[in-house]
Protein backbone atom coordinates (compact mmCIF):
# COMPACT_ATOMS: atom_id res chain seq x y z
CA UNK A 1 0.00 0.00 0.00
CA UNK A 2 1.25 3.42 -0.77
CA UNK A 3 2.34 5.41 1.95
CA UNK A 4 -0.08 7.90 3.52
CA UNK A 5 -0.47 11.43 3.29
CA UNK A 6 -2.65 11.88 6.06
CA UNK A 7 -3.51 9.39 8.60
CA UNK A 8 -5.80 9.98 11.98
CA UNK A 9 -5.57 7.31 14.93
CA UNK A 10 -8.60 7.35 17.24
CA UNK A 11 -8.97 10.79 17.34
CA UNK A 12 -10.56 12.16 19.95
CA UNK A 13 -10.68 15.98 20.37
CA UNK A 14 -13.75 18.63 21.34
CA UNK A 15 -14.20 22.34 22.89
CA UNK A 16 -14.50 21.83 26.55
CA UNK A 17 -14.10 18.61 28.42
CA UNK A 18 -16.48 16.68 26.59
CA UNK A 19 -15.14 15.17 22.74
CA UNK A 20 -17.26 16.36 20.03
CA UNK A 21 -15.64 13.89 17.60
CA UNK A 22 -14.34 10.54 18.93
CA UNK A 23 -12.62 7.51 17.73
CA UNK A 24 -11.97 8.65 14.28
CA UNK A 25 -9.83 6.63 12.22
CA UNK A 26 -8.76 7.82 8.40
CA UNK A 27 -5.95 7.06 6.03
CA UNK A 28 -5.22 9.29 3.09
CA UNK A 29 -3.07 8.55 0.50
CA UNK A 30 -1.47 10.82 -2.04
CA UNK A 31 -3.94 12.08 -4.47
CA UNK A 32 -6.71 10.86 -2.98
CA UNK A 33 -10.27 12.71 -2.87
CA UNK A 34 -11.84 11.95 0.20
CA UNK A 35 -15.69 13.72 1.69
CA UNK A 36 -16.78 13.73 5.07
CA UNK A 37 -20.50 13.83 5.17
CA UNK A 38 -22.82 14.31 8.17
CA UNK A 39 -25.80 17.00 9.70
CA UNK A 40 -25.34 19.92 10.86
CA UNK A 41 -23.42 19.64 14.00
CA UNK A 42 -22.02 16.22 13.35
CA UNK A 43 -18.75 17.27 14.30
CA UNK A 44 -17.10 17.73 10.35
CA UNK A 45 -15.41 21.44 11.17
CA UNK A 46 -14.33 20.29 14.46
CA UNK A 47 -12.90 16.82 12.76
CA UNK A 48 -10.83 19.62 10.09
CA UNK A 49 -9.73 21.97 13.02
CA UNK A 50 -8.35 19.19 14.74
CA UNK A 51 -6.42 18.24 11.57
CA UNK A 52 -5.58 21.83 11.40
CA UNK A 53 -4.12 22.09 14.99
CA UNK A 54 -7.36 24.93 16.12
CA UNK A 55 -8.36 22.81 18.69
CA UNK A 56 -6.33 20.85 20.85
CA UNK A 57 -6.59 16.98 20.52
CA UNK A 58 -7.72 14.84 23.65
CA UNK A 59 -6.52 11.54 22.74
CA UNK A 60 -5.14 9.72 19.04
CA UNK A 61 -2.64 10.92 16.78
CA UNK A 62 -2.85 13.05 13.49
CA UNK A 63 0.37 12.58 10.90
CA UNK A 64 0.90 14.07 7.85
CA UNK A 65 3.08 12.06 5.17
CA UNK A 66 4.71 9.72 7.99
CA UNK A 67 5.22 11.94 10.42
CA UNK A 68 3.31 13.19 13.77
CA UNK A 69 2.01 16.73 13.73
CA UNK A 70 -0.49 16.37 16.66
CA UNK A 71 2.04 18.60 18.40
CA UNK A 72 2.49 21.54 16.10
CA UNK A 73 0.81 24.68 15.82
CA UNK A 74 -1.56 25.34 12.80
CA UNK A 75 0.97 27.25 11.32
CA UNK A 76 3.26 24.66 11.44
CA UNK A 77 1.05 22.13 9.65
CA UNK A 78 0.27 24.89 6.72
CA UNK A 79 4.18 24.96 6.28
CA UNK A 80 4.05 21.45 5.83
CA UNK A 81 1.96 21.71 3.26
CA UNK A 82 -1.53 21.42 4.71
CA UNK A 83 -4.14 24.14 2.91
CA UNK A 84 -7.07 25.08 4.69
CA UNK A 85 -10.40 26.28 3.00
CA UNK A 86 -12.59 27.35 6.53
CA UNK A 87 -16.06 27.47 6.93
CA UNK A 88 -17.81 30.73 5.61
CA UNK A 89 -15.22 31.80 3.40
CA UNK A 90 -13.40 34.20 6.11
CA UNK A 91 -12.13 36.77 3.30
CA UNK A 92 -10.95 40.61 4.23
CA UNK A 93 -14.47 41.96 2.44
CA UNK A 94 -12.42 45.75 2.21
CA UNK A 95 -9.40 43.61 0.43
CA UNK A 96 -9.05 42.79 -3.08
CA UNK A 97 -9.06 39.58 -4.64
CA UNK A 98 -5.21 39.64 -5.81
CA UNK A 99 -4.56 41.04 -1.67
CA UNK A 100 -6.53 38.05 -0.17
CA UNK A 101 -4.68 35.94 -2.25
CA UNK A 102 -1.34 37.04 -1.51
CA UNK A 103 -1.94 36.32 1.98
CA UNK A 104 -2.06 32.67 1.16
CA UNK A 105 1.72 32.95 0.13
CA UNK A 106 3.24 35.51 3.00
CA UNK A 107 6.29 34.13 3.56
CA UNK A 108 7.55 33.93 -0.49
CA UNK A 109 9.13 36.16 -2.83
CA UNK A 110 6.99 38.67 -4.34
CA UNK A 111 7.76 37.23 -7.66
CA UNK A 112 6.63 33.95 -6.57
CA UNK A 113 3.77 35.05 -5.29
CA UNK A 114 3.20 37.00 -8.42
CA UNK A 115 3.59 33.49 -10.28
CA UNK A 116 0.93 31.57 -7.87
CA UNK A 117 -2.10 34.48 -8.16
CA UNK A 118 -1.47 34.05 -12.28
CA UNK A 119 -1.66 30.36 -11.81
CA UNK A 120 -4.93 31.08 -9.72
CA UNK A 121 -6.35 32.91 -12.60
CA UNK A 122 -5.61 29.98 -14.56
CA UNK A 123 -7.37 27.57 -12.48
CA UNK A 124 -10.30 30.10 -11.95
CA UNK A 125 -10.39 31.98 -15.15
CA UNK A 126 -13.59 34.32 -13.80
CA UNK A 127 -11.17 35.69 -10.56
CA UNK A 128 -8.87 37.39 -13.24
CA UNK A 129 -10.78 40.12 -14.23
CA UNK A 130 -11.55 40.60 -10.16
CA UNK A 131 -8.13 40.90 -9.20
CA UNK A 132 -8.46 44.50 -8.03
CA UNK A 133 -12.18 44.43 -6.77
CA UNK A 134 -12.83 44.16 -3.18
CA UNK A 135 -13.89 40.51 -2.12
CA UNK A 136 -16.82 42.68 -0.18
CA UNK A 137 -18.50 42.59 -4.27
CA UNK A 138 -17.74 39.60 -4.85
CA UNK A 139 -20.90 36.99 -5.04
CA UNK A 140 -20.71 34.20 -3.10
CA UNK A 141 -19.07 31.49 -5.97
CA UNK A 142 -16.75 33.78 -6.28
CA UNK A 143 -15.74 34.28 -2.82
CA UNK A 144 -15.64 30.60 -2.79
CA UNK A 145 -13.13 30.14 -5.18
CA UNK A 146 -11.12 32.86 -3.34
CA UNK A 147 -11.09 31.07 -0.31
CA UNK A 148 -10.23 27.71 -1.98
CA UNK A 149 -7.66 30.03 -3.94
CA UNK A 150 -5.90 31.60 -1.10
CA UNK A 151 -5.62 27.92 0.86
CA UNK A 152 -4.08 26.92 -2.69
CA UNK A 153 -1.36 30.10 -2.60
CA UNK A 154 0.95 28.09 -0.23
CA UNK A 155 1.13 25.05 -2.46
CA UNK A 156 -0.24 22.41 -0.36
CA UNK A 157 -0.22 18.66 -0.23
CA UNK A 158 -3.04 18.09 1.13
CA UNK A 159 -6.20 20.53 0.80
CA UNK A 160 -8.52 20.86 3.11
CA UNK A 161 -12.04 22.14 2.25
CA UNK A 162 -15.47 22.96 4.53
CA UNK A 163 -18.65 23.15 3.09
CA UNK A 164 -17.41 24.33 0.00
CA UNK A 165 -20.87 24.61 -1.36
CA UNK A 166 -22.92 26.24 0.92
CA UNK A 167 -24.96 29.08 -0.41
CA UNK A 168 -23.92 28.41 -4.28
CA UNK A 169 -26.29 27.34 -7.36
CA UNK A 170 -26.77 23.95 -8.23
CA UNK A 171 -25.11 25.10 -11.72
CA UNK A 172 -21.62 27.02 -9.67
CA UNK A 173 -21.37 24.26 -7.25
CA UNK A 174 -20.59 22.03 -10.70
CA UNK A 175 -17.80 24.60 -11.81
CA UNK A 176 -16.82 24.37 -8.19
CA UNK A 177 -15.83 20.99 -8.24
CA UNK A 178 -15.02 20.88 -11.91
CA UNK A 179 -11.99 22.94 -10.72
CA UNK A 180 -11.10 20.78 -7.66
CA UNK A 181 -10.93 17.73 -9.95
CA UNK A 182 -8.66 19.23 -11.98
CA UNK A 183 -6.36 19.70 -8.96
CA UNK A 184 -6.92 16.25 -8.18
CA UNK A 185 -5.29 15.85 -11.85
CA UNK A 186 -2.28 17.80 -10.34
CA UNK A 187 -1.41 15.46 -7.57
CA UNK A 188 -3.15 16.89 -5.00
CA UNK A 189 -4.94 15.46 -1.96
CA UNK A 190 -8.66 16.61 -0.79
CA UNK A 191 -11.08 16.56 1.73
CA UNK A 192 -14.35 17.93 1.62
CA UNK A 193 -16.32 18.37 4.32
CA UNK A 194 -19.95 18.58 3.09
CA UNK A 195 -23.39 18.55 4.32
CA UNK A 196 -24.88 18.77 1.33
CA UNK A 197 -23.60 15.36 0.37
CA UNK A 198 -24.37 15.28 -3.54
CA UNK A 199 -21.59 16.79 -5.18
CA UNK A 200 -19.13 15.69 -2.78
CA UNK A 201 -19.96 11.88 -3.42
CA UNK A 202 -20.15 12.57 -7.01
CA UNK A 203 -16.35 13.88 -6.86
CA UNK A 204 -14.92 12.16 -4.16
CA UNK A 205 -13.68 8.31 -4.18
CA UNK A 206 -14.18 7.37 -0.54
CA UNK A 207 -16.00 9.01 1.69
CA UNK A 208 -17.24 8.83 5.64
CA UNK A 209 -20.08 9.60 7.02
CA UNK A 210 -20.15 11.19 10.65
CA UNK A 211 -23.13 11.08 13.09
CA UNK A 212 -22.55 12.36 16.69
CA UNK A 213 -19.46 13.13 16.33
CA UNK A 214 -18.02 8.96 14.87
CA UNK A 215 -17.81 7.71 12.07
CA UNK A 216 -20.78 5.73 11.66
CA UNK A 217 -19.52 4.43 7.83
CA UNK A 218 -16.68 4.37 5.96
CA UNK A 219 -16.21 3.20 2.11
CA UNK A 220 -15.60 3.63 -1.38
CA UNK A 221 -18.19 6.33 -2.81
CA UNK A 222 -19.88 3.77 -5.13
CA UNK A 223 -20.99 1.65 -2.03
CA UNK A 224 -21.94 4.86 -0.04
CA UNK A 225 -24.24 6.15 -2.99
CA UNK A 226 -25.60 2.34 -3.08
CA UNK A 227 -26.64 2.59 -0.04
CA UNK A 228 -30.26 3.49 0.82
CA UNK A 229 -29.53 4.73 4.77
CA UNK A 230 -26.99 7.09 3.08
CA UNK A 231 -29.52 8.08 0.28
CA UNK A 232 -32.35 8.63 2.31
CA UNK A 233 -30.55 10.54 5.01
CA UNK A 234 -28.07 12.79 2.36
CA UNK A 235 -28.88 12.76 -0.62
CA UNK A 236 -32.94 12.83 -0.42
CA UNK A 237 -35.39 13.69 -2.96
CA UNK A 238 -33.21 14.79 -5.62
CA UNK A 239 -31.32 12.30 -5.84
CA UNK A 240 -33.44 11.43 -9.21
CA UNK A 241 -31.75 14.01 -10.73
CA UNK A 242 -27.88 12.36 -10.87
CA UNK A 243 -29.61 9.26 -11.99
CA UNK A 244 -28.74 7.54 -8.85
CA UNK A 245 -31.87 5.41 -9.17
CA UNK A 246 -31.56 2.46 -11.30
CA UNK A 247 -35.07 3.49 -12.90
CA UNK A 248 -33.89 4.29 -16.88
CA UNK A 249 -33.30 7.75 -17.70
CA UNK A 250 -36.06 9.88 -18.95
CA UNK A 251 -38.23 7.93 -16.24
CA UNK A 252 -36.86 11.17 -13.69
CA UNK A 253 -38.59 13.57 -15.76
CA UNK A 254 -42.15 12.97 -15.46
N1 LIG B 1 -16.30 26.76 19.66
C1 LIG B 1 -17.14 25.83 20.11
N2 LIG B 1 -17.37 25.67 21.44
C2 LIG B 1 -18.18 24.72 21.93
N3 LIG B 1 -18.85 23.85 21.14
C3 LIG B 1 -18.69 23.96 19.81
C4 LIG B 1 -17.83 24.95 19.22
N4 LIG B 1 -17.88 24.82 17.88
C5 LIG B 1 -18.72 23.80 17.64
N5 LIG B 1 -19.21 23.28 18.77
C6 LIG B 1 -20.15 22.15 18.89
O1 LIG B 1 -19.54 20.98 18.36
C7 LIG B 1 -20.51 20.20 17.66
C8 LIG B 1 -19.99 19.90 16.26
O2 LIG B 1 -19.92 21.12 15.54
P1 LIG B 1 -19.25 21.24 14.11
O3 LIG B 1 -19.14 22.68 13.81
O4 LIG B 1 -18.02 20.42 14.07
O5 LIG B 1 -20.37 20.54 13.21
P2 LIG B 1 -20.48 20.46 11.64
O6 LIG B 1 -20.67 19.03 11.29
O7 LIG B 1 -19.37 21.19 11.00
O8 LIG B 1 -21.88 21.23 11.38
P3 LIG B 1 -22.32 22.21 10.17
O9 LIG B 1 -22.75 21.30 9.06
O10 LIG B 1 -23.47 22.97 10.74
O11 LIG B 1 -21.15 23.07 9.81
C9 LIG B 1 -21.80 20.98 17.71
O12 LIG B 1 -22.61 20.43 18.72
C10 LIG B 1 -21.38 22.38 18.05
O13 LIG B 1 -22.37 23.05 18.77
MG1 LIG C 1 -19.24 22.82 9.84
Amino acid sequence: MPDAILKLENVRAGYKTVPTIREINLTMTAGDAMAIIGANGAGKTTLLRAIMGQIGMMDGSVSFRGNAISNLRTHQRARLGIGYAPEGRQLFQSMTVVENLEIGAARVSSATRKARVERMFELFPKLGPLAKTDCGFLSGGEQQMVTIARALMGEPQLLLLDEPSTGLAPRVISELYASLAQLLETGLTILVAEQNARAALRFARRALVLEDGRSTMEGPTPDLLGDRRVVDAYIGLGSRELGWRTAPAGAASK
